[in-house]
Order: C-alpha cells, then sequence, then structure tokens
C-alpha cells in the first residue's frame, strides 16, 4: 500500500486509475461506502492479489454490502464489506461476547465489526471443512470479507431462495436438512439467522451465506436459534407447500 495516501478519494482515484474499480457507478456506490480505513484495506487486498477488480455491487443490506469481484487470476470473488456506522453494535456484541471462540470485550464499533468479519469468516471456513455447502471463505480483513462467488459462470450472481423459482421443494428441503445437520453435527455450529434470505441457489443446489452470528451448538443459546432456524425453515417451505413438522426437522438434525 502507498504508506502516504491518505485520503479516502486519494485512494478511490488510484484504484479507479489502476482500472482495480471499474466503472462511474461503483465509485457512487463506493463513496456511500467506503470511508478511508475500507478503501485501505481494499487497496492492500488488492496489492496482495486478493481482489483485482471490484465490479457491481451485488446486494446492498442494512449492515453490509456484496461486491462482485475479481481475483488476479480473473476468479470471481464476492466482496462483503460492512457498514461501521450502520452495524447494530449490540446484536455484534451480545453474539461476539458470548462465543467462547472470542475474547473482545470492547465498545469500540470498528473493534468490534472485525472480530464479527472474524467470526463469519471462521464459521465459513468451519462450515466448509464439514462438507456444508457455502462459500468457501479467501481472506477476512478489518471489516471486508473475500469468499468465493456463487454463481454461474457468466458471473450471473446466484439469487436467493426467497427469489428463486424452486422446481422440486421437496428435494431442496431434503439437501437444506442434510446441510444443517452437517453444521450441527460435524462443525458443531448453529447458523442462527437462517431463513430463504440467506440461502442461496446455485445449481439447484442450496448454499448456506450470512453466518457471522453463528454460534458453537455447545452454547447455551444455540438451542433457542436452533429453534428458530427450524421455524424458518418450515415457514418457508410451507409457502412452497412442502409440510413438515419442527420437531421431524429437529431430529433429523440432532439423529434422535
Ligand atoms: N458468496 C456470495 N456469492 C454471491 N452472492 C452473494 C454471496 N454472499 C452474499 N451474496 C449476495 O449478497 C446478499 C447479502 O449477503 P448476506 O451475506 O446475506 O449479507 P446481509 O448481512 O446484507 O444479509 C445475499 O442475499 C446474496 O444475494
Ligand atoms: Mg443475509
Amino acid at each position: 500500500m502507498g504508506s502516504k495516501i491518505s485520503k479516502a478519494d486519494d485512494i478511490l482515484r488510484k484504484m479507479l486509475s489502476e482500472k482495480r474499480i471499474k466503472s462511474v457507478e461503483d465509485k457512487r456506490v463506493g463513496s456511500e461506502v467506503f470511508d478511508t480505513i475500507t478503501l485501505k484495506t481494499l487497496y492492500k487486498l488488492a496489492n496482495t492479489g486478493y481482489i483485482h477488480r471490484l465490479n457491481g455491487a451485488i446486494s446492498t443490506g442494512k449492515e453490509a454490502n456484496v461486491f462482485k469481484g475479481l481475483d488476479e487470476n480473473d476468479n470471481f470473488v464476492a466482496v462483503k464489506i460492512y457498514r461501521v456506522t450502520t452495524s447494530d453494535f449490540k446484536k455484534m456484541q451480545n453474539y461476539i461476547q458470548g462465543d467462547p471462540r472470542f475474547k473482545v470485550r470492547t465498545s469500540n464499533k470498528r473493534q468490534l465489526v472485525n472480530a464479527w468479519v472474524t467470526k463469519e469468516f471462521r464459521n465459513l471456513q468451519r462450515a466448509e471443512e464439514a462438507g456444508v455447502n457455502v462459500p468457501k471463505p479467501i481472506i477476512a480483513k478489518n471489516n471486508v470479507l473475500v469468499m468465493d462467488f456463487i454463481g454461474d459462470e457468466e458471473g450471473d450472481a446466484a439469487l436467493p431462495m426467497r427469489h428463486s423459482v424452486i422446481k422440486d421443494p421437496e428435494k431442496l428441503l431434503t439437501k437444506l436438512i442434510n446441510n444443517i445437520k452437517l453444521l450441527y453435527q460435524e462443525a458443531g455450529l448453529v447458523h442462527g439467522d437462517l431463513s430463504s434470505y440467506n440461502i442461496l441457489i446455485q445449481d439447484g443446489e442450496p448454499v448456506i451465506i450470512d453466518i457471522s452470528q453463528g454460534m458453537t451448538r455447545d452454547h447455551p443459546i444455540s438451542h433457542e436459534l436452533l429453534n428458530r432456524d427450524i421455524a424458518n425453515i418450515v415457514r418457508d417451505f410451507k409457502k412452497l407447500k412442502v409440510n413438515i413438522s419442527n420437531e421431524e426437522i429437529k431430529s433429523i438434525i440432532k439423529d434422535l
């Protein structure tokens, strides 16, 4: 990173001139999101080859923006950038301080967001190693997470289940329950915010995303979170005319 660059605009201009950020539209989206530290982080990730280009925004959420990027080998990547200003610190504090893997005792917002991103990275890593269908995490740095892009070869991002046409809901549900079970049994994690918004459909396969609030199975609130996840799944599949009870799903996941 050019150490003398300090102003966000300079960094953005440099990224633009080097075509690391492509279009004017991105700059507009960018300037809404990118504070100086975020830009420096992106710049560092650009210099180390993780992000060669940032293309369009895939999603502009409450707390984070997700962009499509290309790495130095022209592979698509997804770049999730948390906005420090609009993050839900109460939630982050609750979920991080209760997690034995994190010793964060801070009310510093930036530190909390960074820990949150690390948590999402580690949860994804654990899930991926357990064979759960998730985007493979590539790197987490400050408030930026780079992960595998879920989409097709042309670079069109996969749609959330919520916005997808589901041809065979029963089959999808079976696959999904299998993934939740792997997450629970093999990764020892409960997602905690599972719903048709956080399940992408890629070639008919469910891909679980957005797992930053995921908790270890042995944590006291994990039961409550699992029950909530299951209730969401039951509700979302009911809309697709698949009837299954909470207990049925639970007994499969827990091998009862
Ligand atoms: N790895 C990915 N590949 C493709 N699209 C993604 C990926 N991760 C997230 N997205 C898109 O961005 C949206 C928001 O991502 P998510 O992680 O759920 O963040 P939020 O906290 O805003 O809900 C998703 O619904 C999906 O459309
Ligand atoms: Mg989400």
